[in-house]
């Protein structure tokens, strides 16, 4: 349905959004500790447990008016409507004009999910189906390289979307992994990278997996290249026609005729779609390495995760829908309190990654500065999430999340199990250490310590300002029993629904990426005047000019015949 062309963005002129405007102006005067003080219920009452999460969001400066007004909000702005959209297949990425169905990579073979008339999950099961036999055979050893010896290494090249879905899943559920396999990523163009992820492999036992959906990204054909030159050099010149390549190489892409063309065998490529973002597509293909690490079947169990939070998504009333609610809290969060940024704090080593990976599903979903119809908006969109595993942020930059003078939401995950049971000396476990920790650290931030309370434990005058916590900093905290398949595919389609909710209210299309192209453009002539063999006439700015001069001169200057 077309809408008329507007000059102005619609949301804060919204009858729904100066409410929440009114609204803040008295709920944003008051602290915590009096929200706490005025509902003895309110830490049960403030949470919702649904497919195996709970998350307790008592300590955000919220009431049951705010989550009222923001669910009206969420209605205006059509939200349900707009799930369903995506749910049925609409080209909701509208720049791309493309589908946006990274649900249906995890939807059971029964569904059907139409795109332009024709039914995807056939195709998503074929794939799954290829891969699920491809990883039993190099998992058991059937798989052989070209000398015969099994694979023992498998090196993912990819960056982006193509990358750090599967790193961190990798990281995440190594627990589940082929102990006796060695699984590296090798994204950064730098050729460090690739050295160090190589250095130590045999060629023999090394499989690379090319995984780019366009195939045309600069960083990962450039590694490509590198990758088939050091297999070359180990396995002989002949190794491309003799078909040692074959056997060492296999590709993920949408585009056959790139993978074709940098000479892997289009019978060693795992397809996806134009509908899969990249930021989305860990599910699809491009989590081969991961099925690889943890074999099939906990690759499905990870899907099945997704998927129930894809249909607890689609199916619960607003009020006690999970990326509903994360999504307006991080609405308001970042248009009420005018928090800037978000930190997720894993207190699980093993999701040491996931800060990473949501830092392009986040930002690179939400970080747009015009609306759908292409009008600049008036208000903040996408904040920039940060994040490192706990206990290692506290002792690095929780001083400034505490103390500091910006407010900085916080995510902690934690989970009831570790996968590393170790005893601690005081009888207890590692993980109760860990996990107290967490549970601190929200009571810290939310409560403080007032003045009158430092004073009480003898504290010099002196000090007193400096060892008061104002307190009244806003957090959320995400429990699940353990860290599994499932239970990291659920969190993960959490975090993936909540930008979509994020995205639906800012009116923006969460889809697209084209703030990344041009940095890319700029880079290709950049590239041929580094190159070049004397120093091309330069028509930049006068900084870009003299850095190009600059590099060009410190590169050179080791060169056999450079001046002294
Ligand atoms: O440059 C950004 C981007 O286009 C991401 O959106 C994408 O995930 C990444 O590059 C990699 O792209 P490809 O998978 O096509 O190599």
């Amino acid at each position: 349905m077309s809408r008329p062309h507007p000059t102005t963005a619609r949301l804060t002129t919204l009858s729904q959004w100066k409410a929440l405007q009114q609204h803040f102006a008295q709920i944003g005067q008051k602290h915590l500790r009096e929200l706490f003080a005025a509902d003895s219920q309110r830490g049960e009452q403030l949470t919702v447990e649904a497919v195996g999460l709970y998350l307790d969001y008592s300590k955000q400066r919220v009431d049951a008016d705010t989550l009222r007004l923001l669910r009206e909000l969420a209605q205006a702005c059509e939200l349900p409507q707009r799930i369903e959209a995506m749910f049925r297949g609409d080209k909701i990425n509208r720049t791309e004009d493309r589908a946006v169905l990274h649900v249906a990579l995890r939807a059971p073979s029964s569904e059907k999910i139409l795109v332009d008339g024709h039914d995807v999950m056939p195709d998503v099961h074929e794939v799954l189906d290829r891969m699920a036999a491809f990883s039993e055979r190099v998992r058991s050893g059937a798989w052989l390289g070209h000398t015969g010896k099994r694979i023992r290494n498998v090196i993912s090249i990819g960056i982006g979307g193509s990358d750090l879905g599967p790193v961190m899943a990798y990281e995440a559920l190594r627990d589940y992994s082929q102990r006796d396999m060695t699984f590296r990523f090798v994204s950064n163009v730098d050729g460090t990278d690739f050295a160090e992820a190589t250095r130590d492999l045999d060629a023999a036992e090394t499989l690379f997996i090319i995984c780019s959906k366009t195939f045309t990204t600069l960083e990962t054909l450039t590694n490509a290249h590198a990758a088939r030159a050091w297999c070359i050099k180990a396995l002989g010149d002949d190794a491309e026609k003799n078909g040692a390549i074959a056997k060492h190489f296999v590709a993920v892409s949408t585009n056959a005729e790139g993978v074709s063309k940098f000479g892997i065998d289009t019978a060693n490529m795992f397809g996806f779609w134009d509908w899969v973002g990249g930021r989305y597509s860990m599910d699809s293909s491009i989590g081969l390495s991961t099925m690889l690490a943890i074999g099939a079947d906990h690759f499905r169990e990870m899907l099945a995760g997704f998927h129930v939070m894809d249909e607890h998504f689609r199916r619960t009333p607003l009020e006690s829908n999970l990326p509903v609610l994360m999504g307006l809290l991080a609405v308001w969060n970042n248009n009420f309190l005018d928090a800037a940024t978000v930190a997720v704090l894993p207190y699980e080593q093993y999701l040491k990654r996931f800060p990473a990976y949501l830092q392009q599903l986040t930002m690179e979903s939400n970080g747009k500065h015009v609306t759908l119809d292409g009008i600049h908006v008036d208000y903040a969109t996408g904040p920039i999430y940060w994040g490192e595993p706990g206990t290692n942020g506290q002792h690095s930059f929780y001083q400034l999340i505490h103390q500091g003078t910006r407010i900085v939401p916080c995510d902690f995950i934690g989970f009831g199990q570790t996968l590393n049971p170790l005893p601690a000396q005081n009888g207890g476990d590692q993980h109760d250490l860990l996990i107290a920790n967490l549970i601190a650290q929200g009571e810290a931030l939310a409560f403080g310590k007032t003045a009158a309370e430092v004073r009480a434990e003898g504290t010099p005058e002196v000090l007193v300002p400096h060892r008061t916590f104002e307190g009244n900093r806003p957090s959320t905290t995400i429990l699940a029993p353990k860290l599994t398949p499932h239970s990291l595919g659920t969190l993960i389609a959490l975090y993936e629904h909540s930008v979509f909710v994020q995205g639906v209210i800012w009116d923006i299309d969460s889809f697209d990426q084209w703030g990344v192209e041009l940095g890319k453009q700029l880079a290709k002539t950049t590239i041929a005047e580094l190159t070049a063999k004397d120093e091309p006439e330069l028509a930049h700015d006068s900084s870009t000019n003299t850095l190009i001069r600059r590099y060009r001169k410190l590169r050179d200057s080791q060169k056999p015949g450079a001046a002294a």
